[in-house]
């Protein structure tokens, strides 16, 4: 079977940082460049973020741009609350062994994409304002690109409004630009990875399996935390590492397509993903909605992988 060929568009950020290490350690995914947004934390540290991850996995091959420092029109509002001002509370602060590639992360998204033979998948695990960028700015070559997966949204309640989910709310103009494309696209949202969480059980079952493992049990130690501290919950959901497990196992996660619409207008709502779960509407379907996951199979795959990575 081929390898998926994938660029992955983050904001490193405690899952993000997972999401990269479980695409590097399968063989059903080909990471192709990392791109970076500003959303969990600033440009810079996301860069930083991404740049160190990729050297602890030993794939300072994968080219790294940033791309946008803030929202398509709003001022950035990060969450460093959760991650930490650096994006990674926990693992002891490393300088990453270079700097990002003298790209833009439009520049390097367009350069893999018409490089490619075959379509590339988009994957997208924070603020879409990169991938608006794409679709505004390379109209000329949407056929490159296969489907954009996102890590977003909710058919229900949100996680930081109590409409919108945290990626959408940060830059709802650039979402609404993704999800008016046309792109076939897929929106793993929070009824999803409110699932995919781990324990301090599993930062243990990791911390004896490698520096990979013991830097995501260190960087489990906080995110567990901040989750039990502030929600109450078992443990941290890992959002954006259902993005990749996804394309590696598509039974893992159960979809529905659906019409969604982004609210930019609401105060209250701003950054709601409207889903038409039960068709009301008779707007055609342009998202392919999570509505479901095999909680037990997707903890199974991203620890096994994660043990195996060197
Ligand atoms: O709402 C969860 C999302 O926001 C995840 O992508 C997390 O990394 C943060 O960016
Ligand atoms: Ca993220």
């Amino acid at each position: 079977m081929l390898a998926r060929k994938v660029v992955l568009d983050c904001d490193p950020g405690h899952d993000d940082a997972i999401a990269i290490m479980l695409a590097c350690a399968s063989p059903e995914i080909e990471l192709l460049a990392v791109t970076t947004v500003a959303g969990n934390v600033t440009l810079e540290h996301t860069t930083r973020n991404a740049l160190r991850v990729l050297d602890l996995i030993g794939r300072a091959d994968i080219p790294v741009a940033a791309g946008r420092d803030r929202p398509l029109l709003r001022d950035l509002s990060t969450a460093a609350v959760m991650h930490g001002e650096s994006g990674l509370a926990g693992p002891l602060e490393v300088e990453p062994s270079r700097g990002p590639a003298d790209l833009t992360a439009l520049e390097l998204i367009e350069q893999v994409l018409v490089s490619e033979v075959e379509p590339v998948t988009l994957v997208a695990t924070g603020p879409l304002t990169n991938i608006a960028d794409v679709i505004t700015q390379l109209p000329e070559i949407h056929g490159r690109i296969r489907e954009i997966v996102i890590m977003g949204g909710a058919v229900e309640l949100g996680n930081w409004t109590p409409a919108a989910e945290f990626n959408i709310w940060v830059d709802p103009d650039a979402a609404k630009i993704v999800f008016e494309s046309g792109i076939p696209l897929t929106m793993i949202g929070l009824e999803v990875t409110h699932k995919a969480w781990l324990t301090d059980e599993h930062a243990e079952q990791l911390r004896g399996s490698g520096r990979p493992g013991e830097f995501v049990a260190e960087l489990l130690d906080h995110f567990v935390k901040f989750h039990q501290d502030r929600f109450g919950w078992p443990g941290a959901p890992i959002h954006d590492a259902v993005t990749i497990a996804h394309l590696i196992d598509p039974t893992l996660v159960t979809t529905l397509a659906m019409n969604v619409q982004i609210d930019t207008i609401s105060s209250l709502c701003m950054g709601r993903t409207v889903a038409d779960r039960w068709s009301v509407t008779g707007l055609p379907a342009n998202v392919h909605v999570g509505l479901d996951i095999d909680r037990d199979r997707f903890v199974t795959l991203l620890l096994g992988r994660l043990s195996q990575l060197a």
